[in-house]
């Protein structure tokens, strides 16, 4: 396994929140980076990296410049277009790469791909008109939830279709006409656990914890999840299967359903950091920023040890105001993330307590 030792100097693709952390933990080993994003300087990530490259995923010239001053590269962002990840990768290591990506920016390819390895889903449908939808909706029954296949996040591109509904317009409502129809799943709890998994094939998972929202945004992520060890072993064989199945070099995170009767269905999984791997920053061994810097580089995965149960909440929106009250709070730990604006549904933060 090549290792890419400190000193060296690691190329992000994206500029939020999560290439921030990234960044902060690269530079706490060592590590000197370079972010390459349409967004400015000012980003999140570009105001604590040295190297920034404001550019489209388009220019090409701009691409292979990165990739001429970087030793490896990474992303934040899974919807990063393949075409640009492949297109680097001529020049040197991306990971996670391209074939990663496919499957990760596509609802229908990762819910097809966990079933292929025999692992649940919610019954789902590729739609694209009115007709196949109404079938789909017959054959799955309602609820449902109609989904665009790409690009949604903090459930944005989500339309929840009840008995009784009229579907007409349901893929105005949700922006796109390349739709994913998915039975709704009566959980009793969502959980998702971050694995991290090396060139050599080495492979180390978190332990699951238990991710609440609202309003589809990720609200707390409580650690550990409280669930029997059978589901936990479970939740933990499966995110380690698709991650070792897809080949992934840095980090996996699997967004799981349990179901009433015991059951883990994948929901979704992400290819980079996870906003409910963030307690790891202050109540883990190693947090999951520095275990990505470290899988990429070929380095010792570091232990992955909960040092104390604890709660993470996102401040999102002007839930930020509250940064005063939470740093006179003994034991919080807050994270900002140098975001200006502190718009609705935005996340501008988090805050980590300790639960005993
Ligand atoms: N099939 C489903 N059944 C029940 N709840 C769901 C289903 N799909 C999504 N949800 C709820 O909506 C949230 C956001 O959906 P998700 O597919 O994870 O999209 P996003 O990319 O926006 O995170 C989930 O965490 C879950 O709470
Ligand atoms: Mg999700």
């Amino acid at each position: 396994m090549t290792v890419i030792p400190p000193g060296s100097i690691i190329g992000i693709l994206g500029a939020g929140q999560l290439g921030r952390m990234t960044a902060l933990a690269a530079a706490r080993l060592g590590y000197k980076v370079h972010v390459f994003a349409p967004e400015s300087m000012d980003s999140s990530c570009g105001q604590v990296v040295a190297h920034h490259t404001q550019a489209g995923w388009h220019d090409l010239r701009a691409l292979a410049r990165f990739a001429d001053d970087v030793d490896v590269i990474t992303l934040e962002w899974e919807n990063v277009p393949t075409y640009a990840v492949e297109f680097l990768a001529r020049h040197i290591g991306v990971h996670p790469g391209a074939n990663v990506l496919s499957v990760a920016q596509d609802r229908v390819a990762e819910k097809s791909f966990a079933n292929k390895l025999g692992i649940g889903t919610a019954p789902f449908r590729a739609v694209r008109n009115l007709e196949q939808l109404t079938q789909a909706t017959a054959e799955i029954g309602l609820p449902a939830i109609l989904k665009s296949t790409r690009m949604g996040y903090d459930g944005k591109g989500q339309l929840r279709l009840n008995p009784g509904d009229d579907l007409t317009g349901a893929f105005d409502a949700i922006g796109s006409d390349e739709a994913i129809l998915e039975g709704f799943v009566d959980f009793e709890r969502e959980i998702s656990v971050v694995t991290a998994r090396q060139a050599d094939g080495s492979i180390l998972s978190y332990p699951p914890v238990e991710n609440r929202h609202k309003s589809g945004i990720l609200e707390t992520t409580t650690v550990p999840a409280a669930i029997s060890p059978d589901v936990a072993a479970e939740a933990v064989r499966i995110a380690e299967a698709i991650a070792s199945e897809l080949h992934v070099v840095g980090l996996l995170s699997v967004e799981m359903f349990v179901t009433r009767d015991g059951r883990v269905l994948v929901n979704e999984m992400a290819p980079r950091p996870h906003n409910s791997g963030h307690w790891t920053l202050d109540f883990a061994e190693t947090s999951q920023f520095e275990q990505l810097v470290r899988a990429i580089c070929g380095l010792p995965l570091g232990p992955v040890g909960v040092i104390a149960p604890c709660v993470m909440t996102n401040l999102i929106g002007d839930d930020v105001d509250q940064w005063q009250s939470i740093l006179a709070e003994p034991g919080a730990r807050l994270h900002l993330y140098g975001k200006g604006d502190a718009r609705p549904g935005r996340k501008m933060g988090h805050v980590t307590r300790p639960t005993v």
